[in-house]
């Protein structure tokens, strides 16, 4: 179970529009397995797209549930997936493993509807609220070359460098 390397800003394939999963293979849950593997691999990871690792391929894991108290669905694999609904736009801060030197301010819908493929090739969908609704569109936009960096209102009032821990 190998931890991928993880593309950082700014690659350009971080920059791709990914293409759609054709079969919910073998070679797909390999992928699955070693993205959850890369993203359980980074501390305070919540989520992963393929892009990320170099796939160009629409498959996202988004598992918030090592956050406290708010509302979750576990480990959702989420291929192929769109949004069918946007609710209650609001801003809130984001990081990503492709831009480990800084967060930033946001806005997104506080709730979603997804509809998605699991690994198995299973249709599923979800609503999503606060915290994972935030996820998981963060991780779509990766799907479509998106950054949360492209998302800013501000470059200057929205991003915030990390501070380094030696
Ligand atoms: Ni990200």
């Amino acid at each position: 179970m190998p931890v991928l390397t993880v593309l950082t800003y700014p690659d350009a394939r971080l920059k791709e529009v990914a293409k759609p999963v054709d079969s919910c293979d073998g070679a797909l849950r390999t992928l699955v397995h070693d993205l959850e593997t890369t993203m359980r691999a980074s501390p305070g990871g919540v989520g992963i797209a393929a892009p990320q690792v170099g796939v160009l391929l629409r498959a996202v894991i988004v598992d918030v549930s090592i956050k406290k108290n708010i509302a979750h669905h576990g480990r959702m694999v989420l291929i192929n997936p769109e949004i069918l609904l946007w609710e209650d736009m609001a801003v809130g801060r984001e990081g990503c493993m492709s831009v480990p030197d800084y967060t930033g301010n946001v806005m997104r819908a506080q709730r979603i509807k997804v509809q998605a493929y699991n690994e198995f090739g299973h249709a599923t969908q979800y609503e999503c609220v606060g915290y994972e609704a935030r996820a998981v569109q963060h991780e779509l936009d990766h799907l479509d070359g998106m950054l949360f960096i492209d998302r800013l209102v501000s470059r200057r009032h929205d991003l915030f460098a990390r501070v380094k821990k030696n």
